[in-house]
């Protein structure tokens, strides 16, 4: 079986770190070969990098911003992703680029074609096997934000920012439904384990 590139993404507040732990157990489970990592980090340069991008006092322009997330997934494709798939290691990123056409496209107004053109540029031919999007209304995000620790540059958005970028999320998903999969985890904690366990099991069952 190849080795599958999964990636975990959705908007600040979708219940992430909660449903990592899900898909963690599932791979434990099966006993499959697997490397969590995530963005932007994944290496030293990348968390450098994120050190500087989820900083509120850093004050980076829409484009500068754009490029940085990407400098810091070059990085992480050579250095970490490309590698683990070419050992057969499959490989769960939480987030990926999906977050760039929404976070930076979506919310700050990046046009999506400038983004597609890094896209091609820095990943070539590399795209997620399967990208796991945890929706939920802006309401229920916006209420677990407010609950979580210090805020980060992006949490501290407005509304109106979250909106787009959800609308972006959820609208490449309806253009590409074979690679993604919708999980609306506003239900309960659960249901959304199983929604996840049942698109790991279909996947692999399909791939495997
Ligand atoms: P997280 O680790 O809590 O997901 O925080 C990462 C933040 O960075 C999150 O608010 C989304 C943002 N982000 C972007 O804006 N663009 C990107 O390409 C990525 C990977 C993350």
């Amino acid at each position: 079986m190849q080795a599958q590139f999964i990636t975990l993404d959705g908007i600040d507040g979708a219940g992430k770190s909660t449903n990592l732990a899900v898909i963690k157990d599932w791979f434990e489970r099966r006993k499959l070969p697997v490397l969590f990592t995530r963005e932007p980090g994944g290496t030293p340069v990348g968390e450098a990098l994120r050190e500087i991008l989820l900083n509120p006092s850093t004050q980076a322009g829409l484009h500068t911003e754009t490029l940085l997330m990407f400098a810091a997934r070059c990085q992480h494709i050579e250095d970490v992703i490309l590698p683990a798939l070419e050992r057969g290691v499959n490989v769960v990123s939480d987030r990926f680029t999906d977050a760039t056409f929404a976070y930076q496209g979506g919310g700050r107004g990046v046009p999506l074609e400038k983004i597609a053109v890094l896209e091609n540029w820095v990943q070539g031919s590399l795209r997620p096997d399967l990208t796991i999007l945890l929706d939920v209304p802006l309401e229920v995000s916006m209420q677990r934000i407010g609950k979580s620790r210090e805020k980060d540059r992006f949490e501290q958005e407005e509304a109106a920012f979250f909106n787009r970028v959800r609308e972006v999320y959820l609208n490449r998903a309806a253009a590409a439904p074979e690679r993604y999969a919708v999980i609306d985890s506003s239900r309960s904690p659960e249901d959304v384990k199983s929604g996840i366990e049942a698109v790991l099991d279909r996947h692999f069952s399909a791939h495997g």
